[in-house]
C-alpha cells in the first residue's frame, strides 16, 4: 500500500488527525449513509433544497451529483437577482436561471423563485429611476416586471419570495420596517400589497412569500425583528394582501447570540396562528467565533443546527427547509465580510465539506428530518 494512501486512510481511522501537518484534517465520520436530506424530509410531507449557480452545475460534476443526491429542490443563489434579470429598461436577461429551471425539469426537482422585489441588488437604472416616478409609470416599475418574470415561469416556479427583508428596526423607524429601501421610499408600505396581489394575479397556483433574516435567535436583534415582521404579517392580512407563508431564511450565528428554542417555538406557533405557513428558506450556519479546531467547531454547528431544525420542522405548518449552498466549497459564508474566517479558511456551515463528505451538521440534519412529525397537509 503506498505511504499517502496507508496514511489517508490512518487518518480516517483515527478521531485525533495524525501528528503531521500534510494529512488533511478528517473529521470522524458520523453515520452518514442512507438516503439524502429530501429522501428524508419527505417521509414527514416536506421538501430540502439549496442554492445553487447554473455556474456549479456546468463545472462541477461531482456537486452537481452531491445536490442530485440530497436536494429535491432548488432556488438561484443569485440568478433571479433583479440586477442580473434586467440590466436595462425593457432588457431581461433570464438565462441564468433558465438553466436552473431546466436543470430542475430534467431532474425532477421543484424550483423556488428568489427574489422579486428587494431593497438590494436592484439595477442601478431601476433606483435612478423610481424616485421620479409617478402613478402608472412608477407602479408599472414595480407589477411589471412581477408579470414578465412569474408569467415566464409559471408552472415551472411552484413559489416565489415576493418581498424579500422588508423590515430593518434599527434603522429607525416605529414600525421596524426597512427605512433604507427604495420600494417604501416610493410606495410607502403599499409596495407589499401592490407586489403580492401582482404576484397572485401573474401565477394563481404559485405559494407566496414574504421572507426575512434575523428571526431565529434569542437576542434583542431577533426579538425586535420577530416583533416587526410579526406586525407587518398582521397588517397586510387585515388588508388581505394575498401573503401565503413566511420564509425564515435561517442564517444561524450561534457564536455570537443564542439559540433558544421555545423563543424560536413561540415564534413559529404566532406565524402559524396567523394561517400562514412557513419555510426554512437559507439555512446556513456561521462558525466564525467558534472554535478553531475542527472536531468541537463541527459538534457545536451541528448541535444548533439540530435544535434549529428540530423546533423548525415541530411545527406542521413548516413546509420545507433549504440551505444556502449544500457544500462549503461554495458558500457565500467564506466570503461575505461579516462571516468569513480571518485567515481566510472556508466556512464549515454547510452540510458537506469542501470535499463534498457529509459532515456531522449533514448527520443532525438528517435525525431532524428523520424524526420530524408530519406536515400540515395542503399547505397553499
Ligand atoms: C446573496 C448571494 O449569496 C450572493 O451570491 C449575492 O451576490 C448576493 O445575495 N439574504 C438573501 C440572499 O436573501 O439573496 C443573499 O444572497 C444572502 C442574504
Amino acid at each position: 500500500m503506498k505511504r499517502r494512501a496507508f496514511i489517508a486512510g490512518a487518518a480516517a481511522a483515527c478521531s485525533v488527525p495524525l501528528a503531521t501537518s500534510a494529512v488533511p484534517y478528517i473529521p470522524p465520520q458520523p453515520d452518514t449513509g442512507g438516503p439524502g436530506l429530501d429522501a428524508r424530509a419527505r417521509r414527514s410531507g416536506r421538501r430540502f433544497g439549496c442554492a445553487i449557480k447554473s455556474g456549479q452545475l456546468a463545472k462541477d460534476p461531482a456537486f452537481t451529483a452531491a445536490v442530485l443526491r440530497e436536494a429535491g429542490t432548488i432556488v438561484q443563489e443569485y440568478e433571479l437577482k433583479r440586477h442580473v434579470t434586467q440590466p436595462r429598461p425593457g432588457r431581461y436577461d433570464f438565462s441564468g436561471n433558465d438553466k436552473l429551471v431546466d436543470f430542475a425539469q430534467k431532474h425532477g426537482l421543484a424550483a423556488r423563485g428568489h427574489t422579486l422585489v428587494w431593497y438590494s441588488n436592484n439595477p442601478p437604472w431601476l433606483a435612478a429611476a423610481l424616485p421620479g416616478a409617478r402613478g402608472r409609470a412608477r407602479d408599472t416599475l414595480l407589477t411589471g416586471y412581477i408579470e414578465t418574470a412569474m408569467r415566464r415561469y409559471a408552472g415551472r416556479i411552484g413559489e416565489w419570495d415576493v418581498v424579500n427583508e422588508p423590515v430593518e428596526p434599527n434603522q429607525g423607524r416605529a414600525d421596524g420596517m426597512r427605512a433604507q429601501n427604495i420600494w417604501g421610499q416610493a410606495f410607502g408600505e403599499n409596495y407589499i400589497d401592490l407586489a403580492f396581489h401582482s404576484a397572485r394575479a401573474a401565477d394563481p397556483r404559485a405559494r407566496l412569500f414574504l421572507t426575512d433574516f434575523g428571526l431565529e435567535h434569542a437576542s434583542r436583534r431577533c426579538e425586535a425583528r420577530r416583533t416587526a415582521i410579526l406586525k407587518l404579517l398582521e397588517r397586510a392580512l387585515s388588508r388581505r394582501v394575498p401573503i401565503d407563508a413566511l420564509g425564515i431564511q435561517g442564517h444561524l450565528k450561534p457564536f455570537r447570540e443564542p439559540f433558544d428554542e421555545r423563543t424560536f417555538a413561540r415564534f413559529l406557533d404566532e406565524v402559524r396562528g396567523m394561517g400562514l405557513g412557513i419555510a426554512i428558506t437559507e439555512m446556513d450556519i456561521a462558525d466564525r467565533g467558534g472554535p478553531q479546531a475542527l472536531e468541537p467547531r463541527d459538534a457545536q454547528v451541528a448541535a444548533v443546527g439540530k435544535a434549529f431544525l428540530d423546533v423548525a420542522l415541530a411545527n406542521p405548518a413548516t413546509s420545507s427547509v433549504l440551505t444556502w449552498g449544500l457544500s462549503d466549497r461554495y458558500s457565500w459564508l467564506s466570503t461575505y465580510p461579516e462571516y468569513r474566517w480571518p485567515d481566510g479558511k472556508p466556512s464549515r456551515g454547510l452540510p458537506l465539506d469542501s470535499d463534498l463528505r457529509r459532515k456531522r451538521l449533514w448527520a443532525s440534519m438528517a435525525a431532524a428530518f428523520d424524526a420530524a412529525p408530519p406536515a400540515r397537509k395542503g399547505a397553499r
